[in-house]
């Protein structure tokens, strides 16, 4: 059993991160501006900013290792230059801060945003299934921030710095009310996203369960030397959120994929996550084919309340 200490703990994924690493015994720290009730950790209600109140925070706490969700989670959700400068001084605070606490590892949540899918200039992609080779290319400010994430990282390897670092690029979150109808991210249900295909194809129908998501925290948490200091994993489903074979949705919903996407097998995922599986051992195990609970009403949420 280790300490952890999760940023954003109280969100859409951190709420599973943290139970699935309390549930295999860590003791888990949840640092967030607000609470979530129920939540099997510790919770600190606090505003991350800078890095020596980051840094301060972490020495009071002590954690083994950190897990950085916090920030604002999608594009278009705040003004650009409030999300730019939000989602990188909290990544500069967090990793400073851990530095300086003499914290022993950090995983940090990107996007696979990063890769510019979407972009209304035009965008294709270099191969299906997209990896972490794919050329970056983002085109909003999210995305322009994870990358700069991502260099901070990068930067920090460097810079030779003792802790060990680890990115992850996790796929459109689904958490576990969600698949009972609780509205998602964007206020539509999953099952109005697998009824419009034109919903997910804009992420080219990319999921992960944010089970799964914790149970890769949790993999990556056990070796965090099991791959080169730094390295990004894409986080995904095992298929992909679309009725219809996927090659086939995406040659009609994403024509720009044409001429890769028949590449793809009819359930497969558009995203791979093998480096995952090969230096990691994760894989997810949940699919929107078991569950997805038809005609339920939103299982309770306990999602967070203002404190
Ligand atoms: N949800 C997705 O589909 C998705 C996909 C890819 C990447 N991500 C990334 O995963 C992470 C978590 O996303 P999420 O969907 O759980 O978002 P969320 O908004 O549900 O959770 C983020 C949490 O961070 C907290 N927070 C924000 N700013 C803070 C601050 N300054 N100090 C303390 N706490 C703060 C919020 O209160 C919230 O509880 C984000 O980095 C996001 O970019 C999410």
């Amino acid at each position: 059993m280790s300490r952890v200490l999760v940023t954003g703990g109280a969100g859409r994924l951190g709420r599973s991160v943290v139970t699935v690493l309390a549930e295999a015994g860590h003791e888990v720290v949840s640092v967030d501006r607000v609470e979530a009730p129920g939540l099997p950790a510790v919770q600190v209600v606090h505003e991350l900013t800078d890095a020596a109140a980051a840094a301060s925070l972490f020495a009071e706490h002590r954690p083994d290792a950190i897990v950085h969700l916090a920030g604002i989670p999608a594009p278009f959700s705040a003004p650009d230059e409030e999300t730019f400068r939000t989602n990188t001084s909290l990544a500069v605070a967090v990793i400073a801060g851990a530095r300086e606490a003499g914290i022993g590892a950090v995983l940090i949540s990107s996007s696979p945003t990063v890769i510019g899918y979407g972009a209304p200039a035009g965008w294709r992609p270099s191969a299906l299934p997209i990896d972490e080779t794919h050329p970056l290319a983002p085109w909003t400010a999210y995305a322009a921030a994870k990358v700069a994430i991502e260099e901070l990282v990068q930067a920090e390897v460097r810079a030779g710095a003792p802790l060990r670092l680890g990115l992850f690029r996790p796929c459109y979150v689904v958490s576990p009310e969600e698949w009972h109808g609780a509205p998602t991210q964007q206020g539509h249900t999953i099952a109005d996203r697998l009824d419009d295909p034109a919903l997910a194809a804009v992420s080219l129908f990319n999921y992960v369960d944010a089970r799964d998501a914790g149970e890769f925290v949790l993999a990556w948490l056990a070796r965090p030397d099991a791959a080169p200091n730094g390295s990004v994993f894409f986080v995904a489903a095992q298929d992909s959120l679309v009725r219809e074979p996927v090659g086939e949705a995406l040659a009609r919903w994403v024509p720009e994929t044409g001429g890769f996407a028949a590449s793809l097998g009819p359930g497969e995922a558009v995203f791979s996550s093998a480096k995952a599986e090969r230096l990691l051992g994760w894989r997810a195990r949940r699919s929107w084919r078991t569950e997805l609970v038809a005609g339920t009403k939103p299982a309770p949420m306990g999602g967070p309340t203002h404190a």
